[in-house]
């Protein structure tokens, strides 16, 4: 099923190993705020720091737009990787191509670990430039790509590194390609997708693509009530998008010519203000006030969405069900996840998660752990639930054999 070579492919004893690594991390206030992306990719550097390569870790941070920007430095993420790598000292070098650069990995011994500035310091990256590509690719003698989460950008540390090297996807790239791929690749039937959010214009290309290959698609958040518009229904005040009326009703019509079936709420949950705590009441879609604005899906709802997860073997989620981020309309997400979470527990369901607000989601229902796999792409997912070749994936697969 996979055609990229792995880390068992490659031989990297005393090779200079130039890793491409998403540690894009969210900070608050100078320190990082939440280390997922960071412990996710520690396997891939203490593997091959063990194995007796000489590391050097590349990685973008924020968007300087080619130019350097002191806040978005990877010097303060040194420590924290070298932490997450149990002490191994990381040795930060405050450029990613030149004299210094070169000098710093001249004397990297093997088992030792270098991080390089921020890449997008120098503007060749996002251009995706040939000279900065040779300079990068100068550094190493192998190319690992461990961030999948970037694999959506075709830049010169994402693409042509890749086709100058010999090159390999490390065990976080790897773990995401098998869990996406058995997913919607190589799926276990029934397939169910769940899709929330608050926009059908933004996952109009992700909809059509999904319709086309899973068996149910259940559709929540406020992009749900564009298509309770276009089936007649009164949203009130809601969030909806009516010039994507013709959107919605053609793929309304593609899912049931591909024998899509699309599950869409029947009760919703209806407040005046958008705030916590704010008074609410659970109505029939037929009966939402006309200055109710609907923040959640309703119980009737979510049984059925429950029972639809009970009757598949494979679930894809992205977005959330409703306002998760205020109590109390964080309910129809936390139950339809903590019913996949429960499904995947007792080995029912293969249950795959990702972008944007997905993992926050999963994260307050409490079920982060508790699904098959928990994808650490925002932007990479939505556009590989789309259907689209990742230029990041597409060169592993097809450049130099090492
Ligand atoms: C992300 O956080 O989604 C990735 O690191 C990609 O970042 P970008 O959207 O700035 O390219
Ligand atoms: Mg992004």
């Amino acid at each position: 099923m996979t055609a990229f070579r792995t880390l068992d492919d490659i031989e990297v004893a005393g090779k200079r190993v130039l890793v491409r690594v998403d540690l894009n991390v969210p900070m608050r206030e100078g320190a990082v705020g939440d280390t997922t992306r960071i412990d996710r990719v520690a396997p891939t550097l203490a593997e091959l720091a063990g194995r007796g390569a000489r590391v050097i870790v590349a990685s973008h941070f924020g968007r300087p737009k080619g130019k350097p920007v002191a806040a978005m430095s990877l010097g303060p993420i040194a420590e924290p990787l070298s932490q997450a790598l149990g002490g191994l000292p990381v040795r930060f070098v405050p450029d990613c191509l030149g004299a210094e650069v070169e000098s710093a990995v001249a004397t990297l011994a093997p088992g030792e670990v270098a991080l390089l500035e921020n890449l997008r310091f120098h503007a060749g990256e996002e251009a995706n430039d040939p000279a900065f590509a040779d300079a990068l690719a100068g550094l190493a003698d192998l190319y690992v790509n461990d961030a999948f989460s970037a694999a959506h950008r075709a830049h010169a540390s994402t693409t042509a590194v890749a086709e100058r090297l010999p090159n390999a996807a490390g065990r976080l790239m790897q773990a995401e390609l098998e869990a996406l791929g058995k997913a919607l690749q190589v799926p276990e039937r029934p397939v169910i997708a769940v899709v929330g959010g608050a926009k059908v214009s933004t996952k109009l290309a992700l909809l059509a693509n999904l319709i086309e290959r899973v068996d149910r698609l259940v559709i929540g958040g406020a992009m749900a009530n564009t298509f309770l518009h276009v089936q007649g229904v009164s949203v009130g005040a809601s969030l909806h998008e009516p010039d994507l009326t013709a959107d919605a009703r053609r793929i309304m019509g593609e899912a049931s010519g591909a024998g899509c079936g699309i599950v869409l709420p029947t009760d919703v949950v209806v407040t005046r203000e958008f705030r916590e705590g704010a008074e609410s009441a659970t109505v029939p879609v037929a009966d939402v006030p006309p200055d109710g604005m609907i923040l959640d899906l309703g119980p009737d709802t979510c049984a059925r969405i429950e029972g639809a997860l009970a009757a598949s073997h494979t679930l894809v989620w992205n977005g959330p069900l409703g306002a998760f981020e205020i109590e109390p309309f964080d309910y129809a997400t936390t139950r339809c996840a903590r019913a996949a979470a429960r499904l995947t527990g007792e080995g029912r369901l293969l249950s795959v998660a990702g972008g944007g607000d997905t993992v926050a989601a999963l994260q307050g229902a409490g079920v982060l752990g508790a699904f098959s796999y928990v994808s650490t792409a925002g932007g990479a997912f939505l556009e590989w639930l789309e259907g689209r070749t990742l230029p990041g994936v597409a060169a592993l697969e097809t450049a130099t054999t090492p």
